[in-house]
């Protein structure tokens, strides 16, 4: 296509233009799913295993609450509480704390993820798909107060932990 003069004299190839426009586009989107699929990237390593580690020693609280409430006593605010703090975990996008970089090192202590986690491109985002979505039923099973299904989604979400463990964590 020729350069269309306007008015002003500037030279205006629309398909250039366009082509500009399109490759901003792109980038921006790539950058955009990137951050939404994995979250914003910040911290130093020990930081970010650091930081994992936390998050999952207080699912693992919440776990241990949810688990007292449905073989002991059964208090339905106890189990909503501990169900949203999991709910919140589950859907911070906390796969942005497995940076390469972080495949060795210390956090609290050595980390114990799998050299595999980071080889592997499929597997580990399938089993954090299993932990968002059996977190997110928790909560909303959590807020019926019905406690055999409460029970039911206790075990699934369990079940997710263990699916993600079995093939990535080292054992200690
Ligand atoms: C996507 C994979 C994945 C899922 C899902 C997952 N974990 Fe983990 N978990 C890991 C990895 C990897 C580590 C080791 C982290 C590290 O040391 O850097 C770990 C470590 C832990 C630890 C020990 C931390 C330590 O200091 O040794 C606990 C406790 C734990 N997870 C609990 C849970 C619970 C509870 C759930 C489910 C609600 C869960 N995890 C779901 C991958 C997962």
């Amino acid at each position: 296509m020729y350069p269309m003069p306007d008015p002003a004299g500037r030279s205006l190839d629309r398909k250039g233009v366009l082509d500009e426009i399109n490759k901003f586009v792109v980038a921006a989107l790539a950058i955009g799913l990137t951050s939404t699929a994995m979250g914003q990237v910040i911290g130093k390593a020990e930081d970010q295993i650091r930081w994992r580690q936390s998050a999952y020693h207080t699912m693992a609280w919440s776990m241990g609450r949810i688990k007292a409430n449905v073989e002991g006593t059964y208090s339905k605010d106890q189990v909503i509480e501990a169900a949203n703090v999991i709910l919140a975990i589950v859907n911070s996008k906390m796969g942005a704390l497995y940076q390469p970089n972080t495949n060795t090192g210390k956090g609290w202590k050595e980390t114990r993820v799998k050299p595999e986690f980071f080889a592997d491109r499929e597997t580990p985002g399938k089993v954090a798909q299993g932990l968002g979505k059996e977190g997110n039923e928790m909560a909303k099973v959590a807020a019926t107060g019905d406690l055999a299904a409460i029970k039911v989604q206790f075990g699934k979400l369990g079940e997710a932990c263990k699916a993600c463990h079995d093939k990535f964590r080292k054992e200690e």
